[in-house]
């Protein structure tokens, strides 16, 4: 080739040289580099969480589901009730699969609020058919995540409707810390699934108007059938009085204690406030209490003493059928209280 010796070995100096220059940048390029990939795994911090996605995550790592809407789209408004003679028990629990133990979650979306539907009650099978076939699915309806508890008085002494409704109150809360207690007759079902089987930031009473009485309020402070009371706000009150056996006064009462604290009494519109009260005779066991007068006017001395902090009783038993939890108690009798 026409290349003379001495360029030759200028060209081989001259490729060491380039080889070292080489093998320098290539590793100021490597340090450079390795040093950033270090850099960035220690200053690693995860992209942030969505907060959406945050709020929606359980403890267990499963996605919860969005909170319920604040009117269920699902209400129907005035309902056409039936009370066939012939319906069973267990034809409401064919119709109501979904509920087991008498609880029901929507699976659509998380529940705004825990509700305890308490009933109390003594030989009035069909009563409680009835308003648990109505009852079931205008609460599902609403979206509630809820239970019905139905308080049983075991023997023979008067009826004492508010002593078992504070047993179902502590024997509910065993079972779920509930928001909510909706105080419950067994004889009145309601007549709008717009009436809304919540509580409110004030006691609620939910009976405005019912057929028996020409769907008027009976007197300006009455509480009486249906009420809707927060676990604290009935806390507060001490619950009811444990001391009213026979018929009449206790809701009086209670209203009195709601008073007392300074809460006021809220009701729904008229309109959504209905119910049909199934007939029945005054059951032999739940005379009118002709004390109750005498009683009331001592409510303001003794609601502190006299309440859930004094409620004793004997639970017998704790059946959780398809449809409800059957608390049987026995609460004592007036004489022995
Ligand atoms: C009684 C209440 C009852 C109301 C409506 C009152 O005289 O004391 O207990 O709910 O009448 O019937």
């Amino acid at each position: 080739m026409g290349l003379c010796p001495s360029m030759l070995r200028v060209s081989r100096r001259g490729k060491y040289v380039m080889a070292l220059l080489l093998c320098a940048s290539a590793l100021a390029w490597l340090t450079a580099n390795m040093g950033d990939t270090v850099k960035a795994v220690t200053e690693y911090t995860p992209a942030p969480v969505p907060e959406r996605a945050l709020l929606e995550a359980t403890p267990s790592g499963r996605k919860s589901k969005a909170p319920c809407p604040e009117i269920s789209p699902l209400l129907h408004g005035v309902l056409t009730l039936s009370f066939e003679p012939s319906l069973t028990m267990k034809e409401v629990a064919s119709e109501n699969s979904v509920v087991a133990g008498g609880q029901y979650q929507p699976p659509e979306c998380t529940a705004r609020q825990s509700v305890a539907i308490l009933v109390p009650q003594r030989s009035r099978e069909k009563h409680l058919l009835y308003l648990l076939h109505h009852l079931h699915p205008f609460l599902q309806r609403q979206q509630f995540h809820y239970a019905i508890y139905v308080i049983q008085q075991a023997g023979d002494a008067k009826f004492n409707r508010a002593k078992l409704l504070n047993v179902g109150y502590l024997e509910a809360l065993k079972d779920h810390n509930w928001d909510c207690f909706i105080f419950h007759d067994v004889d009145l079902v309601p007549e709008d699934d717009r009436n809304l089987y919540m509580c409110d930031s004030q006691p609620k009473h939910m009976v405005v108007g019912r057929n028996a009485t020409g769907y008027k309020l009976r007197y300006k402070g009455y509480f009486g059938g249906v009420t809707a009371l927060t676990k604290d706000q009935f806390k507060r009150v001490n619950g009811f009085s444990n001391t009213y056996w026979g018929w009449g006064g206790e809701d009086d009462d209670l209203r009195i204690r709601v008073e007392l604290q300074g809460m006021k009494i809220v009701r729904p519109p008229p309109e959504v406030a209905r119910y049909t009260m199934v007939f029945h005779k005054r059951d032999s066991g739940n005379q009118v209490n002709n004390d109750r007068m005498r009683l009331l006017r001592r409510t303001a001395q003794v609601w502190k003493q006299d309440g859930l902090n004094s409620c004793s009783y004997k639970t017998l038993s704790v059946e959780r059928l398809p449809l409800y939890v059957n608390v049987t108690v026995d609460i004592g009798t007036p004489s022995g209280h």
